[in-house]
């Protein structure tokens, strides 16, 4: 009998934990330094890579991702190094994704060939915002003009190519994000991550915040408005959502990402990676070691928790009802050995949060305003 990740495929992710600055608003494990011992860190990636390979033989792999930080500062030859590995651990679907997170400045444009050339099939580009006192404030390292220089460098170098942007942020009226997304979606795109800037405790923009000295946020309403807005202009564009924050044209979904949704299986490798690894037929949560000096001198193990069925099924539907496509409730009842609670269903239906169609359970657009409560009313009860 086929094991439960499978209904999501296998993927790997590989962290990349240095960044040329610290952006205020990030609470990613990403760390700025001096500088890097670039093949202690490639000999520590293909060890952790040939590591976990022998965990999962004889799996296909669907996806690779390098996240960060920012991974489009890796030297080539270390992310040669490590496809490579990847290549002789595990056979690779006809159609795998190999993809590359990069920020938008010159330096990292001027590697695309070579990450080509490396393996990399994809990139997913950090773009955040397409004016310059913005970016500024964003503490970002380009500006609009050299962002949009490096995604046409990237387009002419790759297939795939995915822009990241950020709204909501300071000051920023719902005409100016209107029409800072048109000019985005005119560029062509295939797909798009449009993220609401959230204000992270811990982060420099956290602090502000708490002191009061960040003003000009979004209230409630404007927030709302404005994923309104973004769901209508995308699909004016034929870039309908399929994820939360996530939109693409038919066929152009990020494959890695799916597997995060779908609740299939990845390992994590890298400081900090987090992993979904079912062996023996137990799915286990894993993470590494999450800073940099320690992982590189202590990546020869993982840290891993059991996950109880039911914790499964509720990962398995909190993951799940971010994708329009819903979820298999049948899938969710092998999971948490019970079903959900139909009344609960019906409930939510006649308020109009979701759809139910055979035994496919989905959020309607007016739901996904309202997934967190969503979610709790499903999974409380
Ligand atoms: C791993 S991060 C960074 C990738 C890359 N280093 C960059 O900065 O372009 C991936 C994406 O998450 C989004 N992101 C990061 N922090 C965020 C925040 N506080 N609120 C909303 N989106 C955020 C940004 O759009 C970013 O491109
Ligand atoms: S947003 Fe990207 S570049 Fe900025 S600190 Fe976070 S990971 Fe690094």
């Amino acid at each position: 009998m086929a094991e439960d990740w499978e209904a999501g495929g296998f993927g790997l992710y590989v962290h990349w934990p240095f960044c040329a600055a610290k952006c205020p608003y990030c609470d990613f494990n990403s760390h700025v330094t001096q500088s890097v011992d670039h093949d202690a860190w490639r000999n520590a990636l293909v060890s952790e890579v040939e590591r976990v390979g022998t965990l999962t033989k004889g799996r296909v792999l669907r996806s690779v991702f390098f996240g960060g930080g920012t991974p489009s500062l890796m030297a080539p030859k270390t992310i040669e190094a490590v496809i490579d590995a990847i290549a002789k651990t595990w056979p690779m679907a006809n159609d795998v994704e190999v993809t590359l997170e990069a920020n938008p400045t010159s330096v990292e444009a001027h590697k695309f060939t070579a990450f080509r050339s490396a393996g990399i099939n994809r990139v997913s580009m950090g773009i955040q915002a397409l004016n310059d006192p913005d970016l500024l404030a964003l503490g970002r390292l380009h500006t609009a003009a050299e962002g949009l220089a490096a995604f046409d460098i990237a387009r002419s170098t790759f297939d795939r190519v995915s822009l990241d942007l950020m709204y909501g942020r300071q000051n920023q009226s719902l005409t100016q994000w209107k029409s800072e997304l048109w000019t985005a979606l005119a560029l062509g795109l295939d797909h798009v991550s449009l993220y609401q800037l959230t204000i992270e405790p811990g982060t420099a923009f956290g602090d502000r915040y708490k002191r009061g000295k960040l003003s000009g946020l979004p209230n409630d309403d404007l927030s709302a408005d404005m994923y309104a807005l973004t769901q209508d202009v995308c699909a004016e564009f034929g870039m309908p959502r399929y994820e939360v924050s996530n939109h693409a044209k038919d066929g152009a979904e990020s494959r890695h990402n799916l597997i995060y949704w779908r609740y299939g299986d990845y390992a994590g490798i890298g400081p900090g990676a987090h992993g979904r690894l079912t062996l023996q037929g137990q799915r286990h949560a894993t993470e590494q070691l999450r800073m940099p000096t320690a992982w590189l001198l202590d990546n020869d193990r993982t840290q891993e928790e059991a996950l109880s069925g039911a914790d499964q099924a509720v990962e398995f539907l909190m993951m799940g009802l971010r994708l329009t496509e819903g979820v298999d409730l049948d899938r969710y009842t092998r999971l948490a050995n019970r079903s959900v609670d139909d009344t609960k269903i019906k409930e939510l239906a006649d308020l109009g949060l979701v759809t139910q169609k055979g035994r496919n359970l989905f959020v309607t657009n007016q739901g996904f305003s309202l997934l967190n409560a969503v979610l709790r009313s499903l999974l409380n009860d």
